[in-house]
């Protein structure tokens, strides 16, 4: 019985372990990740690598490397640490223009710790959280997943290897005690102890344990696309257009009423209205500016320029933000630079260099490199018209509140069980059906539901449950 005791706290002390681990891992990046978003991501570019309003977060422990205090201090009252005359802060900040860092007095040691723990994981591996085959990721994800599980199953091993030990122990004192009592006694060999009863339910223990932790696990990265919201190449928000200015979703996601493909729109479409509005009150002319360098519009001249090339692209933006740059600073327009205004436009211009091009496109002119959350795989077919246009479900049935979203996440885990439970508890709603659809779909359940012999039908009384109808 000792033996049981022993060996049942080893393995809970081992799976105490095993999950604090885990758990320790993640809760930091994602707190990292919403702080850096909220505070900081406004200055400093989120892929840590180019400059924007504030300099590149990437590696810089190593610039303030044998001074983490000082890092911590400058991140809570940047001022502070200017004022003390710090050599390293003071250049920093005219190197900046003398642009003023907000001051963040109540973040915790431990949340810029974690801050800049998701600093250097983006840094190192090009996004957090990475991307499902993201390609610039995979590598370093394979990284990562490895050292873990090297991890893991060296302490597993060691543990095993202490459970043996500790058995042996005991059942070489149970053989001494056994002897001292009845003067004889029988002693286990290492087969006897593997195979005895305790020892087998212990390791079917383990065993369901970690299976069921992998289990878990998988099932969670197979659907890791839910939840997936990606950084735009815009800054476009879905609560500015869709919910404040009440732009209804169908102007711009055309598609979806006639098609089967919802369409993300052009950036034309967006033209309609940032032709005149060509100045946020957020990003003042920083985001707006990548429409116009996507389509080749001049703002200077109300003109378009066809087949742009990045050196016009260049001179006509450059030209523009520093006119906005001089009359948001109440100078004259035409006004040449000053060191501020020229640090700002030449920062603004890679801002649109960077979020315009990807490797496969070098121009800024063309099509906006949106990323698309929301990817069946190839063989499963759905169709938006089918379902906005026949079935009368609301946008939002399947893509949450996107008025309500600032940067749009994938909603719904888009698995087959989803499809299928929705088609098992979805009423059919044939208002607004064209009659010749009606017929052919539902004709005899309907006269059912007239005769009384059907009380109502559901998606999959007319074969949303049919393999071929969803999978080609
Ligand atoms: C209003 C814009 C702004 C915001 C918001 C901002 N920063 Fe900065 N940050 C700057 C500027 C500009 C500099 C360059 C120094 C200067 O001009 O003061 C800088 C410098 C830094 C540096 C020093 C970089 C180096 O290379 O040594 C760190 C670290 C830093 N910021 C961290 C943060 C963190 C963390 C946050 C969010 C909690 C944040 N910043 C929010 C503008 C900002
Ligand atoms: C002014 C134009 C506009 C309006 C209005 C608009 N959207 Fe969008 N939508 C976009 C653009 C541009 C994108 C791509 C950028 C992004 O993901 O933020 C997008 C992306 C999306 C996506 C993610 C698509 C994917 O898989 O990448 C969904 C879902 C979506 N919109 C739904 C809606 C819904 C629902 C509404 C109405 C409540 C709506 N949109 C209104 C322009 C618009
Ligand atoms: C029906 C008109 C309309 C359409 C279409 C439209 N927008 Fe807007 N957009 C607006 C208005 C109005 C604002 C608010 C401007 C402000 O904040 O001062 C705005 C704001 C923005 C902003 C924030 C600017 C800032 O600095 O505050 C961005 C970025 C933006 N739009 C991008 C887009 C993109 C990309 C598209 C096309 C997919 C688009 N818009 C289509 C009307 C429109
Ligand atoms: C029954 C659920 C459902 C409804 C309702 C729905 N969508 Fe979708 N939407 C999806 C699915 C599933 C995908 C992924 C399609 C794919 O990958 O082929 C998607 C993809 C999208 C995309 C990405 C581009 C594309 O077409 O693949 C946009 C944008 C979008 N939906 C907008 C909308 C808008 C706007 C509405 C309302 C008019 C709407 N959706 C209604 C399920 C739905
Ligand atoms: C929110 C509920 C809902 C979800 C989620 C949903 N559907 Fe549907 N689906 C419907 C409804 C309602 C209809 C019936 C439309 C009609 O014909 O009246 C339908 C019809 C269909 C049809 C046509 C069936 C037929 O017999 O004509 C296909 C194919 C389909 N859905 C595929 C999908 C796929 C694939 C998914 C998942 C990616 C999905 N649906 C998710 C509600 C849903
Ligand atoms: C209502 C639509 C729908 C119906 C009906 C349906 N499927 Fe699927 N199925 C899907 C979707 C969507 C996926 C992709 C799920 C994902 O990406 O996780 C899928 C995925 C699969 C996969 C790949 C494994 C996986 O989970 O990704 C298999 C195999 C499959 N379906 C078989 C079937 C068979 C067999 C039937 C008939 C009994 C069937 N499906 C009926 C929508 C459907």
């Amino acid at each position: 019985m000792m033996q049981n005791r022993l060996i049942l706290r080893v393995l809970s002390v081992f799976t105490l372990f095993f999950f604090s681990l885990t758990a320790y891992g993640q809760a930091n990046l994602d707190e990292g990740k919403d702080l850096f978003r909220n505070n900081c991501a406004s200055c400093h570019n989120k892929d840590m690598k180019s400059k924007m309003t504030g300099p590149a977060l990437g590696k810089v422990e190593e610039r303030w490397e044998g001074r983490e205090e000082l890092l911590y201090e400058w991140i809570r009252n940047s001022q502070g640490v200017i004022a003390s005359g710090d050599e390293y802060a003071v250049s920093l900040y005219n190197e900046w223009g003398q642009t003023l860092m907000n001051p963040f007095p109540n973040l915790t040691d431990e949340q810029i710790t974690n801050i800049i723990s998701y600093v250097n994981f983006v840094y190192d591996n090009g996004a957090y959280p990475l991307p499902e085959g993201g390609d610039i990721a995979a590598a370093g994800a394979g990284g990562q997943e490895t050292d873990n599980t090297w991890l893991y199953w060296t302490i597993f091993g060691v543990l095993i290897i202490l459970c043996i030990i500790l058995a042996n122990i005991i059942s070489n004192l149970n053989y001494l005690k056994e002897v001292r009592e009845t003067g004889s006694g029988s002693r286990k060999t290492l087969i006897d102890i593997l195979t005895s009863k305790t020892v087998i339910s212990l390791v079917l223990f383990g065993l369901i344990i970690f299976g069921g932790y992998n289990t878990i696990n998988s099932a969670i990265s197979l659907n890791r696309q839910q939840g997936y919201q990606p950084d735009q190449p815009i800054k476009f928000s879905h609560v500015t257009h869709a919910g404040d200015q009440g732009i209804e979703c169908q102007y711009c996601h055309d598609g979806a009423r006639r098609s089967k493909h919802s369409i993300i729109p052009a950036a034309n479409t967006c033209m309609n209205c940032h032709k005149a509005v060509k100045v946020g009150s957020s990003y003042g002319t920083a985001e707006l500016t990548k429409i116009y360098a996507s389509t080749g519009y001049d703002p200077n001249t109300d003109k378009y320029v066809d087949n742009m090339s990045n050196d016009k692209a260049e001179e006509i933006y450059k030209k523009w933000m520093a006119t906005q740059y001089n009359v948001a600073n109440s100078k004259e327009e035409t006004a040449k630079l000053d060191k501020a205004g020229e640090q700002l436009v030449n920062d603004q211009w890679d801002g649109i260099v960077s979020s315009l091009t990807t490797d496969v496109k070098e121009s800024v002119y063309g099509p906006i490199p949106w990323i698309r959350l929301h990817n069946l795989p190839d063989h499963a077919y759905f169709n938006h018209a089918q379902h906005v246009t026949v079935g009368g479900i609301e946008c939002q049935t399947c893509h949450g509140k996107v008025e309500e979203m600032e940067v749009v996440q994938q909603y719904s885990p888009l698995s087959m069980g989803w499809c299928i439970n929705c088609h098992r508890n979805t009423k059919i709603n044939n208002t607004g059906v064209a009659e010749d659809y009606y017929n052919t779909h539902y004709k005899e359940l309907s006269e059912g539901v007239k005769t009384g012999e059907v009380q109502q039908f559901h998606v999959e009384d007319i074969g949303g449950l049919e393999c071929q109808k969803c999978h080609y």
